[in-house]
């Protein structure tokens, strides 16, 4: 269930408190139950340098909860660090008071307090959890798990494996440094010095010869866009952003140094994972033996892989023609005709004044607005003088959001609650896709439709967490 190698089953140090019960829910009658502690540990990211001082859903590294579409489940989040917390399930629609926003949607979970999230899954598909209070040191010391929602109905995969794609900032000593830096926050986030699948430099998995793998890529960085790309095997992208493509499609080619920029060949796109995105790949693995590699971009058409896939048994013989679509989420079609559109402007702030509140983890920093507003942040919006929603919206109507990048960094923007269909750009052709983060680029506008059929106040916000938290958020009300 969690996907351990036996380096960090081996390695894994320390947490401070009993064994914990994370695990598949799949009970059948009642409400399934899962413990989700959540404390100190160490880790081995760096060979023979373990970390000191991270964070972790348990004592075992990245964490995947394996929850079934449809099935009641309770989670009942540990609080066993020495700050306060609370856990945001990303892309999960649920009701607004599960959504684990401090002050919006709970108060936060006390040192050595328990809070229980009572959760039915919607959609199947995979998303992902992390803290929404002091969230950048957070989610840097480790706090981001995987959350596997399986189909109601067993799609027939072979194997079924999570990587999580991220960053750790470490000196050379194997202990965290610095997590933002004023220079890096005003312009795309401070990126992580160690890139890790699994929170490992060097993963290997295998997976049965000639089976049908279905690999679940989430991007739980704080700041790096990743573009990933698979070797050695026919591969299609099943899934993106937790809902299902309604034709699966093959992956573009990564840039190299000769062609820094390629065109995707048509049919093909590519795989753009900015923080908070996931993709599911239906991977037809090799004969016994075989080695796929996933691989990642990196700056001057460079790249380096960040997981090894190996085949193993007697070969099942499966075919790149048994690869087909996922069954859809039950997400609400927008009326387009009759969608009233609604802009965003992502920019910078209004007066680069200094925020005040220092709860939460917030930072004295403001750089970055949405409509030239500011938000005091996910700490606490001062009661007495509370910032309007960015937008008011009415329950059951469709609307169209146009978010105008305008600015040269990357953007992530991430809405809270529902999910929204991506329609356009005005720079690239996108893949028909559900989505609930879009990835802005410089001086991008891009379009998304969606009916507001969830209540409540929803955040919407910037994924790299730097910009999140220094103004590049704010709260949509449905009503
Ligand atoms: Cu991934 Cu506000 O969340
Ligand atoms: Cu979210
Ligand atoms: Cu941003």
């Amino acid at each position: 269930m969690l996907a351990l190698s036996r380096r960090n089953l081996l390695k894994l140090g320390t947490f401070g408190f009993g064994a914990a019960a994370l695990g598949y829910a799949r009970a059948s009658t009642a409400a399934a139950e899962i413990t989700l502690p959540i404390g100190r540990t160490t880790c081995e990211i760096m060979p023979t340098l373990p970390t000191a001082a991270m964070m972790g859903y348990g004592p075992t590294g990245p964490t995947v909860l394996h929850l079934t579409q449809g099935q009641h489940v309770l989670i009942h989040a540990q609080n066993r660090l020495e700050e306060v917390t609370t856990v945001h399930w990303h892309g999960l629609r649920g009701p607004n008071a599960q959504d684990g926003v401090p002050y919006l949607t709970q108060m936060p979970i006390g040192v050595g307090e328990d809070y229980t999230y009572d959760l039915t899954p919607k959609d199947a598909g995979t998303y992902w959890f992390h803290p929404h209070c002091n969230t950048l040191e957070q989610i840097a010391r480790g706090l981001a798990g995987v959350v596997v929602v399986h189909e109601a109905q067993d799609p027939g995969y072979d194997a079924d494996e999570v990587i999580q794609l991220r960053d750790f900032r470490l000196g050379n000593d194997g202990q965290f440094i610095e997590f933002t830096k004023p220079r890096n926050a005003v312009r795309g986030g401070t990126l992580g010095t160690v890139t890790t699948a699994n929170w490992q430099t060097d993963l290997h998995i295998t997976a049965p010869a000639g089976g049908l793998l279905r690999l679940r890529l989430a991007a739980t960085d704080v700041t790096r866009v990743f573009q990933i790309a698979v070797t050695g095997a026919e591969v299609r992208v099943i899934a993106a952003d937790g809902h299902p493509v309604p034709a699966p499609y093959a992956i573009a080619d990564l840039p190299t140094p000769k062609n820094r920029e390629p065109v995707a060949a048509p049919g093909t796109w590519p795989v753009i994972l900015a923080p908070g995105q996931r993709s599911d790949l239906a991977i037809v693995m090799p004969a016994e033996g075989g080695i796929v590699t996933v691989d990642m971009a990196l700056p001057g058409g460079a790249q380096k892989t960040v997981a090894t896939l190996i085949a193993t048994g007697p070969t099942l013989g499966r075919l790149v023609a048994d690869i087909k679509p996922l069954p859809a989420n039950p997400l609400s079609e927008p009326d387009l005709a009759t969608a009233q559109r609604v802009d965003f402007t992502i920019g910078w702030s209004p007066d680069g004044t200094a925020g005040t509140s220092g709860i939460c983890g917030d930072t004295p920093y403001r750089f970055w607005s949405i409509n030239r507003k500011l938000w005091p942040g996910e700490g606490a919006p001062d009661p007495a003088n509370p910032l309007a929603p960015l937008a008011e919206i009415t329950l059951g109507k469709s609307y169209i959001f146009r978010m105008k990048n305008e600015t040269k960094n990357d953007h992530p923007i991430h809405l809270h609650g529902m999910a929204f269909k991506l329609l356009s750009s005005n720079q690239r052709d996108l893949p028909p896709h559900w989505s609930d983060t879009a990835l802005l680029r410089a001086d991008e506008t891009v379009e998304v439709a969606f009916v507001a059929d969830n209540p409540g106040d929803w955040v919407f916000h910037c994924h790299v967490i730097e910009h999140q938290k220094t103004g590049l958020a704010g709260l949509i009300r449905v009503a």
